[in-house]
């Protein structure tokens, strides 16, 4: 079975009442239960973290044993140098997810620290970006 992990960075918690006209307004639990139940083949985890160095320390916890992450490290992706050297550092395949179009956005949301070291990229699909990066690793 395989072992894959979605890694969601700051604010993502507040999925369903965070700005709903960008995010949508279904809460990352509905979505996790619906997705968990349609790829019953999958082993799939779920962390979430407002903390820049949580997410490092689960990306070097998962990054050597599972068989993909699925990451949307949210503000951070703009930001941190720190997570895209773990992405780096780790084994595991990283597939970037974002619930947005970023390139339709602020000029800031353009630059990725991750996208480098990522297997590969999927964006502005909404929660479906996540369900899209799940079939990736299938
Ligand atoms: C996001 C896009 C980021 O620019 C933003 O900071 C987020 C969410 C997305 O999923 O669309 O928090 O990663």
């Amino acid at each position: 079975m395989k072992k894959l992990i979605i890694i969601n960075g700051p604010n993502l918690n507040l999925l369903g009442k965070r700005e709903p006209n960008i995010y949508g307004s279904l809460t990352f639990n509905e979505f996790f239960e619906t997705v968990k139940e349609k790829y019953p083949q999958v082993n799939l985890e779920h962390f979430q973290s407002n903390v820049e160095g949580e997410i490092i320390d689960k990306l070097q916890e998962t990054g050597f044993s599972y068989d993909g992450i699925i990451l949307n490290a949210a503000a951070y992706t703009h930001t941190s140098v720190g997570i895209g050297d773990a992405v780096k550092a780790i084994e595991t395949p990283v597939v970037e997810v974002h619930i947005s179009n970023t390139f339709d956005r602020e000029e800031f949301r353009h630059k990725s620290y991750i996208s480098p070291n990522a297997k590969g990229v999927i964006l502005g699909f909404g929660l479906q970006s996540y369900e899209l990066a799940i079939q990736s690793f299938l």
